[in-house]
């Protein structure tokens, strides 16, 4: 009896025994589960935030093609990504949003392609080349064929993903005098945003070109820092630029386009479902961006016209062909800056259309 009791206690210290290991494991997974599952669990709710910096006010076609995508990322991925806009330099100014992107403190710019040789792209500044493009279709067109595809490649050593390319028209230039002849440029300092071939072109016609950032303009045009600049209606319109401008002179000598792109490391980093959301959601903002980008900017010319602060003047086809032949040497020129193939891709896209 005695032996089977102690046979007994035995057997109930081995279940206690193994009862409470039982509950060490358990309570041991718990707290695993604490340290490391539960905040994943946690963090699997929050949204994934973009942070989209760039350097417009919001009414401008880059200030609203980003609003446009914010609102398609969160609803195409249900709230699971978040965008934040900020716009009008807010964040950061032209070269720091560069670098801001590098870093990974944001994550999607749209700069324009003036401004990718601190990445190490100056092939972008082949789109700056002057008198190129004959109207926004013909740059959606060349900038969504093998030459927005060929540039964009560029970007992948440098840790960088070319999404899509947007519009916002064409530049007009400025000065406190009529710019109508090529002479009219003589001896004027122009603030220009970064392209090696915009300093070219004023070069060419007797301009002395300067890189200021864009949140500088204003101020360097009001101060005399510089005395004219070049820039679309719409920005002209909402960094009122006209206010501190005499003459306006329309040529549509240059284009002004976006390349938008991200952190390559984020972008790869996101889960396939999402990226393709957000695919999507960038296909719609740019179709839209590039729908409105003509409208706004023709609107943006009639509001500076009804200022009554600035006088716009459309060149005529002669004087915008004296213009052009004093600006062509820059394709020569821009052989030494973009290279041979960028330009040679350019004009067999070019090319195509005729056929
Ligand atoms: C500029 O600096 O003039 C432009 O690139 C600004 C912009 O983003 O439209």
């Amino acid at each position: 009896m005695s032996t089977t009791k102690a046979a007994d206690r035995a057997a109930r210290a081995a279940t206690r025994h193994a009862g409470a290991k039982v509950q060490l494991v358990f309570a041991g997974a718990f707290a695993a589960l604490l340290a490391l599952g539960l905040p994943f669990a946690a963090k699997a709710q929050q949204p994934i935030v973009i942070k989209f910096s760039h350097v417009t006010t919001p009414d401008t076609p880059k200030g609203k093609g980003a609003e446009k995508f914010k609102e398609l990322a969160e609803k195409y991925t249900g709230g699971k990504v978040k965008v934040e806009v900020y716009p009008n330099s807010q964040l950061y100014k032209d070269k720091e949003e560069i670098e801001a992107l590098q870093l990974a403190a944001v994550q999607m710019l749209a700069p324009s392609t003036a401004k990718f040789a601190p990445l190490g792209a100056k092939e972008f500044e082949a789109l700056d080349l002057p008198f190129l493009f004959a109207n926004d279709d013909e740059y959606t067109r060349i900038s969504k064929g093998p030459v927005g595809q060929w540039l964009f490649q560029k970007l992948v050593p440098k840790g960088i993903t070319g999404l899509a390319f947007w519009d916002n028209g064409f530049h007009m230039v400025s000065a406190n005098r009529p710019l109508i002849a090529p002479a009219d440029f003589q001896g004027l300092k122009f603030r220009i945003s970064g392209s090696k071939i915009a300093d070219q072109y004023f070069r060419l016609m007797g301009g002395l070109p300067q890189i200021l950032a864009f949140s500088e303009v204003y101020q360097a045009l009001q101060t005399g820092v510089v005395d004219g600049c070049e820039n679309t209606p719409s920005n002209y319109l909402t960094q009122k630029f006209y206010e501190v401008q005499k003459h306006v002179s329309a040529a549509n000598h240059a284009h002004l386009q976006y390349a938008v792109i991200v952190n390559t490391k984020f972008w790869t980093g996101l889960p396939a479902d999402i990226r393709g959301q957000l695919d999507q959601a960038m296909n719609e903002a740019t179709d839209y961006t590039n729908s409105i980008a003509r409208k706004e900017n023709e609107d943006a010319m009639a509001a500076i016209e009804g200022s009554g602060k600035t006088t716009i003047q459309v060149l005529t086809e002669p004087q915008r062909q004296a213009w052009k032949t004093k600006m062509m040497p820059a394709y020569d020129w821009a052989k030494g800056r973009v290279g041979k193939e960028v330009l040679d891709l350019l004009s067999k896209a070019m090319d195509t259309k005729t056929n």
